[in-house]
């Protein structure tokens, strides 16, 4: 079969915007923020998304355009009879790990969307965490619902499929985030959360305030698992790459950025503790909703919001592994989705126990779903990272990456990318990822 391309750069656009805008926009980055003393964080964040994230991902696209494959195939062909597809392996093999994990965080958004209906949130929203982990069957039955839409729009492809959905979701997307942030500023009180938000407390600095602000990153701009090369793959020669990468990037931090508009004021004004970390959007926001006017219908589309958000992702991690069975192996597509995308719903069960009260599953001295969660963000995002700006800085070289960017942009990168790219950003991520490994064990 032909392998399709996006219609138009907009449908590209969006849909690598799709992917990189989700649950670590929504979820992660409000709660690492938040532990990580405001506004101070955020600083170091732009830096990392500037300098580390804007190269790999104009590579990323790069290599994906170039080959016009999946990773495995993209090394491959441009490195044949090495050892460095296996980059592109490891990507896969982050895809089916992370997908796993999210897809069970993104089933408690959802869930959460109709409990925010049936119950009355008046009363007794701060309690239905634990009562909805304290059962099996609601945590599994939607963290399989998750993972059936994801297989259902791959299953129909790229532009039938992905570009389709994205296409209408994205602004569904925008447009309830300006909601959500409106409703939060107008709350009396508030003030102190956009104090917090805003104005760096330069004391609240540590070493891992950097290394949070690079993990977080790579998972927000989707690196280091091939994603990026994976939708770079389906994009038209005509299109420029600079350009769409700008685009992808403003938009994932404008969304980051308005989560945290939404969430610290509202938290603020209810006297809430902005640094209770993952629970963040999961406890301690419906315990703000409960009390805010209208709080049912803004619980309502906080939810929704954070479905929409990890669903356009979600299709870009199984992306990655089915477009390499179809490139590689010549599955059929719709086959690839459901088997590989069952598979993942099983990888996904042990994380889902960690959570439940049921079981006390961890492993190393971890809950299992931070144990996937520290392994994507601690070793694999970053390794994949490190080794495709090697690849592509040394091995394909920075001027032949440069030329694939520069094509048809308005803008041209040149020099300091390359010496970023090159240097600057394997020795710093290869540095903190070190750290990181020390300091956990
Ligand atoms: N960027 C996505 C988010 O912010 C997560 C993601 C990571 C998606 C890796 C694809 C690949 O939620
Ligand atoms: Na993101």
């Amino acid at each position: 079969m032909e392998r399709e391309n996006w219609t138009s750069r907009l449908g590209f656009i969006l849909a690598a915007s799709g992917s990189a805008i989700g649950l670590g926009n929504i979820w992660r980055f409000p709660f690492v923020t938040g532990t990580n003393g405001g506004a101070i964080f955020i600083l170091i964040y732009l830096a990392a998304i500037l300098f580390i994230g804007y190269p790999i991902l104009v590579s990323e696209m790069s290599l994906g355009r170039k080959t016009a494959k999946n990773p495995i195939g993209a090394f491959k062909s441009l490195a044949p009879n090495t050892s460095w597809y296996l980059v592109g392996a490891l990507g896969v093999l982050s895809g089916f790990v992370i997908l796993s994990y999210y897809s069970v965080v993104a089933g408690w958004g959802m869930s959460y969307i109709f409990k925010s209906l049936t119950f009355n949130v008046d009363s007794n929203f701060p309690q239905i965490f634990s009562s909805h982990i304290s059962s099996l069957t609601e945590p599994i039955l939607w963290h399989g619902v998750f993972m059936f839409l994801t297989i259902a729009v791959i299953g129909a492809g790229i532009v039938n499929g992905i570009q389709k959905i994205v296409k209408i979701l994205m602004p569904i997307l925008f447009g309830i985030i300006f909601l959500l942030i409106i409703r939060s500023v107008t709350l009396e009180g508030s003030a102190a959360g956009l104090i917090f938000y805003l104005k760096p407390d330069f004391s609240a600095i540590s070493f891992q305030t950097f290394t949070d602000a690079i993990s977080q990153a790579f998972f927000t701009l989707s690196l280091g698992m091939g994603a990026i090369i994976t939708y770079g793959s389906y994009l038209s020669d005509k299109e420029s790459i600079n350009e769409s990468a700008a685009y992808v990037l403003a938009f994932d931090t404008a969304v980051a950025l308005l989560a945290g508009f939404a969430i610290f004021p509202a938290v603020f004004a209810f006297g809430l503790d902005p640094a209770s970390g993952p629970g963040l959007t999961f406890i301690t926001l419906p315990a703000v909703f409960t009390q805010m006017p209208f709080g049912t219908f803004f619980s309502l589309i906080f939810f929704l919001l954070l479905t929409i958000a990890a669903l356009t992702s979600s299709i870009s991690m199984l992306e990655v592994v089915v477009a390499f069975l179809v490139d590689e192996h010549n599955w059929n597509r719709k086959k690839a989705s459901y088997l590989i995308g069952f598979l993942i719903f099983l990888v996904g069960i042990p994380p889902l126990l960690g959570y439940s009260s049921f079981s006390n599953f961890s492993f190393l001295g971890m809950n299992v779903l931070d144990t996937y969660d520290w392994f994507s963000n601690s070793i694999f995002l970053p390794t994949g990272g490190i080794l495709t700006s090697i690849f592509v800085g040394h091995i394909w070289g920075s001027s032949n990456a440069i030329k694939e960017a520069n094509k048809n942009s308005r803008f041209h990168i040149g020099s300091i990318y390359s010496l970023l790219l090159k240097y600057i950003v394997p020795a710093a991520v290869l540095f903190i990822m070190l750290f990181t490994i020390y300091q956990t064990i």
